[in-house]
């Protein structure tokens, strides 16, 4: 690491502690949910961001000055940035102060001669070099004369590079590496201007249509790197009751055989005709049939899906969980990253914990530590303007403006304290007879079998974790016991702990061991495989420091 980033990171490290400082200070003394940004304002905020934004592809960073001034023909600028993805293609998001200026940019855009390329209209554009104007060096060196944002990065850092090892305390470890992986503004500006993309694409003959990011690009627990999840859903608008001219529609049925031939036709739209989306795969066998693609130019995959107004107002319930506490995000990043890192979790689907369970039991232990609320409060503190019952019958009503909320019970544990709780309360947990209510707060008799159940918070007869194999829960299991034991001798030992140890998992030949031991347990559930059983002389280790723990 050279000199500079070793001082940006000091300075970020005396940030990091200076915020923490000052929230936890706040968070002990009035809420800190009094800085809320309701969600529907926070969607409708970015929904206008993009309206007024355009992506444009240049040849190389220099072209910056050179497209700032042709676009600034078209309306005051409001901010400009410059990204490159790994195949070295470079682009800039230019966002005006006003959606007429993109009106008038895009009138004046055009298209390329050529038969084979179909024009689309959309907000996706190429900058075709000056060849009357030789680019001189000076003229580069004046590219920073204007509000240039190029510190965001479009690509994941690798966690061995982010300098985690150089902070002490484990909760220091966990805001930093929530800085430096969460989603960022200009991710999240490009989530929305994909989304814009499509939206535009249809709105000629579905006017009421709109396409919205969920998920984790807007729940507040998204990653750079993160897939983007949209819906197409209708606005709700309200008649107009003195028009005395109706448009004739057509009458559709909202079954699943309509959804599956709208994804579909979805697909061949962005398959044919919609730039920078490829590998397109329709999958509407699935319980929520989805056209699967890329973007190309913002180097994204994304699941776009119709319909689906619940996962809408689920991405709402995580995202007020994610602001009502300092410590639930960090929680939440470091659990989801060590899941990741020993690969408990997985890209493509499968019979393993998705990360959207995981976010649900770290919330579910918050709960336990009555640092977020339960849901059923939630529901009962709902006021009118919170009803919400979605066109598949599902009833979402729940308090929105959580700052309303009175808090009765203070809890000022860190977060390493609540890292190390985490594992250990979920170790412990018998997911044989409980499942996990969210609503309740509580777990509750499994109301059937599965392996790991999590009630679904707004489908309370589904569970959110059906898929996960009986294998993989146990696997689960045994992470955790490890986890716990690896912070915990640790912390006992050196009284400080790398958040990479905890990254680093199983060591690799003790693998066979541990599933033999998983099989084994499987066929003899009485019998309980513990860390000690793994590591016989580690575990040996561990006793003795938890013993001179308490003799201490
Ligand atoms: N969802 C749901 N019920 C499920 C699975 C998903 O309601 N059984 C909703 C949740 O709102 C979830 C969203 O669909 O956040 C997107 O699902 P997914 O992409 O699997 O999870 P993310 O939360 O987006 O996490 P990731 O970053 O791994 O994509
Ligand atoms: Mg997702």
């Amino acid at each position: 690491m050279n000199k500079s980033s070793l001082r940006r990171l000091c300075n970020l490290h005396e940030h990091l502690i200076k915020q923490h400082r000052v929230i936890r200070y706040k968070s002990k003394t009035s809420n800190d949910i009094n800085s809320f940004v309701l969600y529907d304002k926070y969607i409708c905020e970015r929904r206008s961001q993009s309206k007024c934004s355009v992506l444009v592809q240049v040849s190389s960073e220099n072209s910056c000055s050179d497209l700032y001034s042709y676009c600034s023909k078209f309306g005051a600028i409001k901010n400009i940035f410059h990204y490159q993805l790994a195949g070295s293609n470079h682009f800039v998001l230019t966002e005006f102060e006003d959606q007429s200026s993109v009106n008038s940019l895009l009138d004046q855009s055009t298209h390329i001669k050529d038969s084979n390329v179909i024009a689309v209209r959309s907000p996706f554009l190429w900058f075709r070099s000056n060849t009357s104007k030789k680019i001189s060096k000076l003229s580069i060196a004046g590219k920073f004369n204007f509000p240039f944002k190029a510190n965001q990065t479009m690509i994941e850092p690798n966690i061995k590079d982010i300098g985690l090892e150089k902070l002490d305390s484990l909760s220091n470890q966990m805001l930093l590496l929530l800085e430096c992986t969460q989603l960022n503004d200009i991710g999240t500006r490009l989530r929305f201007l994909t989304a814009m993309q499509i939206e535009n694409a249809l709105k000629g003959i579905f006017p009421l249509s709109k396409v919205l990011p969920f998920g984790s690009s807007v729940n507040s627990f998204g990653k750079i790197g993160s897939d983007i999840d949209l819906v197409l859903m209708d606005s709700q608008t309200t008649e107009n009751e003195t028009s005395r001219l109706i448009f004739h529609g057509k009458c559709v049925s909202n079954s699943r055989t309509q959804i599956q031939r709208n994804i579909e036709i979805l697909g061949d739209l962005l398959q044919l005709f919609l730039p920078g989306c490829s590998r397109v795969k329709r999958i509407s066998q699935a319980r929520v049939p989805i056209v699967k693609y890329s973007q190309d130019f913002v180097g994204v995959e994304c699941d776009l899906a119709v319909s689906n107004e619940t996962a809408v107002n689920m991405s709402e319930l995580l995202y007020i969980f994610g602001n009502y506490d300092y410590r639930v995000r960090p929680l939440v990043f470091t659990v989801k990253m060590w899941a990741k890192e020993i690969n408990l979790t997985n890209d493509t689907p499968g019979r393993w914990i998705t990360n959207f369970s995981l976010t649900l039991l770290v919330l579910f232990y918050l709960q336990q530590e009555k640092i977020i609320p339960d849901i059923q409060t939630l529901v009962k503190q709902a006021r009118n303007n919170d009803v919400r019952i979605t066109n598949e019958g599902i009833n979402c009503t729940f308090l929105r403006d959580v700052s309303k909320l009175n808090r009765v019970v203070e809890n000022n544990k860190t977060l390493d304290q609540l890292l190390l709780g985490f594992f250990e309360y979920f170790a412990s947990f018998d997911f044989n007879t409980n499942a996990i209510s969210l609503n309740f707060g509580k777990k509750i008799n499994k109301p059937e079998y599965s392996a790991l159940y999590i009630v679904n918070p707004l489908e309370v007869h589904f569970n959110v974790s059906k898929n996960i194999s009986s294998e993989e829960v146990e696997r689960f299991r045994i992470e955790l016991r490890n986890a716990a034991w690896t912070i915990d001798s640790s912390l006992m030992n050196t009284n400080s702990f790398n958040l990479l140890d905890l990254f680093k998992g199983f060591d690799v030949s003790k693998k066979s061991q541990i599933i033999f031991d998983i099989q084994h347990q499987i066929k003899n559930p009485n019998r309980l495989v513990t860390v000690k059983d793994l590591f016989d002389d580690d575990s040996q280790t561990h006793e003795d420091t938890r013993l001179n723990k308490q003799l201490k």
